[in-house]
């Protein structure tokens, strides 16, 4: 049975020693206190104001310490009253609530806290918390993740063109110039390449122009990524993130996403490209929609258009979100370029013999649409309040 003796020497390594035996004994004190009696006579072994073991230390320890050692021992005197009470009453809780000692300790994890090891870090910097437990109280809530709107819209879209045999593949956003422009028809100081601004990898003029690197601006390059490690027969839709000198408003953002679209055979026509979409964007937002395809520019298809669906919310009469056209424009596409196949010839893509389509639709605005939101910003602002609305 433990019993506090005197001091014999007030080094910091000998009042650890103290300390450590005392928190050990009442370790294992605590857990033989099994119902009201044992703790009764627990609390008053530890506490009785006469000759409890916290008045035994405050006698035999502090009162007959030399004056240098008072403070230090004091303060563990002190941390160790703290300590005392905590497990006098943690236990008293336990007792009382009439639970088994490991049901409790499923609830509170209290068990693992009165180990003497955690009590004497604890008892080092801070208040044990013990006293404070209160059993009726809901477990601690761990809010499941929710997937981000944009993220859905993406997989969504994917999941569509799965369905029709695509598969999928991914490039890096950060990209050589070869792929985001020159693979891409889009010569060296072509006026195209006005139209997709973005920031460029510093410290690079050293580098020939198509290695220099730069955030992508479509996920177009992946179209070649692609093509140069499949042979045709191809069909991939390719997810991922892009970046434009885009100044950010409601519709607009320097990052947003898209989902690029490629399908390489030897007779595919404008009429396979018209069916796919028309398909996918029924797909999406209901078979009463209709496409519209109008004549386009990109220096990667030829010919090329732009794809407008009628409005998902005035049936085409004319709103303030199609601004009173009935139509939104929701998408580039068009043939495969000849060109851009000269660039991927020696994977068996000869430009006389294979014919493809691509497209590029913008999975942000996709969600916008589809999830009813009116600004593109609260995408990435990280709002939990907006975005636990997509869970
Ligand atoms: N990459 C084009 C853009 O970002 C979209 C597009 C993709 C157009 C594929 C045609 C074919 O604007």
């Amino acid at each position: 049975m433990y019993t506090v003796t005197k001091l014999e020497d007030y080094s910091p390594a000998a009042l650890d020693m103290a300390v450590r035996e005392l928190l050990s004994a009442l370790d294992s004190e605590s857990k033989g206190v099994n119902n009201k009696s044992d703790w009764k006579n627990f609390r008053d072994r530890w506490m009785a104001r006469k000759n409890g073991i916290l008045t035994q230390i405050n006698d035999l320890w502090l009162k007959a310490a030399p004056a240098a050692a008072k403070r230090e021992v004091g303060q563990r005197v002190n941390e160790l009253k703290t300590c005392v009470t905590d497990i006098v009453e943690t236990r008293r809780a336990i007792v009382e609530s009439g639970l088994s000692k490991d049901a409790i300790a499923r609830v509170t994890g209290v068990e693992a806290r009165i180990e003497v090891g955690q009590i004497v870090a604890e008892t080092r910097g801070r208040r044990l918390e013990l006293d404070q437990l209160d059993i009726t109280l809901p477990s601690i809530r761990r809010p499941i993740g929710a997937e981000h709107p944009v993220i859905k819209a993406l997989n969504e879209i994917v999941s569509v063109f799965k369905a029709m045999g695509y598969s999928v593949s991914e490039g890096p956003e950060i990209e050589t110039d070869y792929y985001n422009f020159e693979a891409l028809n889009f010569p060296p100081n072509h006026p195209a390449r006005d139209t997709q601004d973005t920031l460029f990898i510093a410290g690079q003029q050293s580098k020939p122009l198509r290695d220099r690197l730069l955030l992508r601006t479509h996920t177009s390059p992946v179209q070649i990524r692609t093509m140069e490690k499949l042979a045709p027969p191809i069909r991939v839709v390719i997810p991922g993130k892009v970046h434009r000198n885009d100044a950010p408003d409601a519709s607009h953002s320097p990052m947003f996403h898209q989902v690029e679209g490629l399908a390489v055979d030897t007779n595919i026509t404008f009429c396979d490209l018209k069916g796919t979409l028309d398909h996918a964007m029924k797909a999406l937002f209901g078979s009463s929609v209709r496409t519209r395809f109008q004549p386009s520019f990109f220096p990667f298809t030829e010919p090329s258009a732009e794809v407008a669906i009628s409005c998902i919310f005035c049936g085409g009469k004319g709103c303030r979100t199609c601004k009173q056209s009935g139509w939104i424009e929701l998408l580039g596409c068009g043939m495969v370029d000849p060109n851009v196949f000269e660039f991927v010839r020696a994977n068996g893509y000869d430009p006389a013999k294979v014919s493809g389509f691509a497209f590029g639709m913008g999975a942000d605005r996709i969600a916008l649409l589809k999830y009813g939101v009116d600004d593109i910003q609260l995408f990435f602002q990280g709002d939990v309040r907006f975005l636990e609305q997509f869970a």
